[in-house]
Order: C-alpha cells, then structure tokens, then sequence
C-alpha cells in the first residue's frame, strides 16, 4: 500500500474528506458512518441534506451489509458488474443512517474498479460516502487537476489516480422495489443489464422515489449550452461566429476560435466529454454550441449528460 493511500485512509478514520479517482469520475469521501464526517461532505459539497449519496465498498459482500433484501437481480448485477461503474439502490440496513440515505429507506451502493479507489477502500475498512468531487451542479472531475480547481483547500487530501477511464458517473439502477429502474444511465447500458437480467429494465418513472440528479440542472458548465442537430450547426455559427465555443464530431470551422472536436464512439466521447466541457467553459464564449450525438442507444448516458448541461435549470 502507497504511504498516500495509508495517510488517506487514516484521514477518513479521523473524519476528514479525502477525494480519490474512480474509473467513473473523482469521488469526495468521507467516512459513511460518521454524522459529522458526512454532514462536513455536504456542506463542502454545498449539496442539500436530503440528497442521498452513494456508500463505496471494497467488495460485494460488505456493500450487501449496507442493504437488506438483496434478491437474486442484485446478486447476478453485482457478481456480472462489480468491481466497476455500477451503483445498486436496495432497502437499506441498520448500517445506513439517515444522514446517508437523505432519510430515504434505500442506500446506493458501488464497488468501484478503479486500484486506488480499490487500495483506498481495503485499507480504511468501512464505507465511504463519496459524491462526486464538484461543488453541487457542477460537472464533475475527471483528474484531480479538476477537483483542486472546484475544492481547493476544502479537502484534506487528493489522491491521484490518472484521468478517468469511463468519465461519467455510474449507471445507477433501483432494485428496492421489485421490478429494476436505471434511474441514470452510464457506461453499463440498459441492454447490458437487460441482457445480464433476462428482463427489462424500465426507464425512471413518476412512481421512482426522489432521484435529485434527475430534478435540477447537473452536471453544468456556466456558459450556456445548446444542443444543435448537426444540420442547423452552419446556422449557429453563422450568427455566433467567433463568440461560440464549439464541442462537435466534424472538422473545425474557420469562423470559430474554440472548437474540440469528438470521438465518434460513445465510450470515446463520454471518456472527454467533462474535460472538454470545462475547458470551452474556460474559452470566455458566450455560448457552447454541441453538436447532436447519434440516437442509438449506445449513446443513451452521453445524450442525459448534455440534455442535463443544456437544461439551464
Ligand atoms: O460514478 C459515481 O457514481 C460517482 C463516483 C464518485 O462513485 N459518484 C456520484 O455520486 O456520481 P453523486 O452523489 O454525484 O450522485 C449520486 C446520485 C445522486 O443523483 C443521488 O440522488 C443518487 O445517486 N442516489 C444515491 N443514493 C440514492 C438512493 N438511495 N435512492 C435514489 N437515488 C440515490
Ligand atoms: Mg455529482
């Protein structure tokens, strides 16, 4: 074990916040049984109190004791899916207090991939609550160059990790109240859940409980966003010019300053996307023009993270 991992874990042991790479985006941790840790989580966070946040675990079988009625659905998910991007909301435990599950009778749970994450989860021992490491509504950070910027002197320490190899957050599906909901869809897809299931996965509904993340504007830069559908592109530039940032899968156009052009694979274009969303935030534009990603489901978690940045609240 690293001396930083070591020191990380014995910060969290002490009610500290340390932020560490996942493989899906940094996480802001704190000690998940700890009321003080936690409420010091969200208020850094600036994140309201009954927003529930994800408890991270070393492994399946510790990540069950945090849940109760875990059935067959949330075994073959874990046993197909952990460790990886993957987060499981089930009916909680004692484990889970109420200044973890926003007072909601459900706990996430999330066995990350990522060796740090992994290293940093062993050697404290217990769960970690860690929402991802932005102020609240912000996009998230994929390198811990981001989370210095967005937390500064808030954290007590910064494990590094490398940029994130996913570079969204994890696919979160409901399994607590029998028939599975993907209430936010990521690097897993719902094919694949379906397929792993043998059922369908349905789409969060107006019956799912409370999802914040599917309430407000996420996930965000300040400038405002536009999704263009690829034949109207040519438009907006024409009357933006030089003051559009572009984010686009197509050669740059002489008329724009700012212009990052995409990979054509989801996973590719999902792995950039917060890194390229910060970096037009920082180009002065006064707006960010997207170019429309395909409507194949292979793009279904790309396509929420820029109808939630485009959203403008
Ligand atoms: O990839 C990830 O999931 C990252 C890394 C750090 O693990 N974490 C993350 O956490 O994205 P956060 O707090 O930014 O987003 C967690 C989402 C929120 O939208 C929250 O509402 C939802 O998970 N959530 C957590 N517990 C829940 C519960 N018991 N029921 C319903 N939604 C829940
Ligand atoms: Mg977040």
């Amino acid at each position: 074990m690293s001396d930083a991992v070591r020191r990380a874990a014995e910060i969290l042991r002490a009610g500290g916040l340390v932020a560490f790479p996942t493989e899906t985006v940094y996480g802001l941790g704190a000690d998940a049984s700890s009321a003080a840790a936690v409420a010091r989580l969200y208020a850094v966070k600036r994140r309201p109190a009954d927003h529930p946040v994800i408890v991270h675990l070393a492994a399946a079988e510790g990540a069950f004791a945090w849940t109760r009625e875990a059935g067959e659905a949330a075994q073959i998910l874990a046993a197909k899916f952990w460790p990886g991007p993957l987060t499981l909301v089930l009916k909680r435990s004692a484990l889970a207090h109420d200044f973890v599950t926003g007072g909601e009778d459900t706990i996430g749970v999330r066995v990350p991939a990522h060796p740090v994450a992994h290293a940093l989860l062993e050697a404290f021992g217990g769960g970690v609550a860690a929402p991802s490491a932005n102020r609240f509504g912000r996009v998230s950070p994929t390198t811990a160059a981001h989370v210095r910027a967005d937390l500064g002197a808030d954290v007590d320490l910064v494990l590094e990790g490398g940029p994130s190899e996913v570079g969204i957050e994890s696919t979160i599906v409901d399994l607590s109240r029998g028939a599975p909901v993907l209430l936010r869809p990521g690097r897993i897809t719902q094919e694949a859940l379906e397929a792993a299931l043998g059922k369908r996965v349905a789409l969060r509904d107006e019956d799912a409980p409370k999802h914040p993340g599917g309430l407000e504007r996420h996930y965000a830069p300040a400038t405002p966003l536009r999704l263009v559908p690829v034949h109207a592109l040519d438009r907006e530039i024409a009357s933006l010019g030089a003051r559009a940032a572009v984010l686009a899968f197509s050669r740059p156009d002489e008329r724009v300053d700012y212009w990052l052009r995409m990979p054509r694979d989801a996973e590719g274009y999902a792995r950039k996307l917060y890194a390229a969303l910060r970096e037009l935030d920082g180009a002065g534009c006064d707006a960010i023009l997207v170019e429309a990603p395909p409507e194949d489901p292979a793009w279904q978690a790309v396509r929420d993270r820029l109808r939630r940045a485009a959203s403008g609240g």
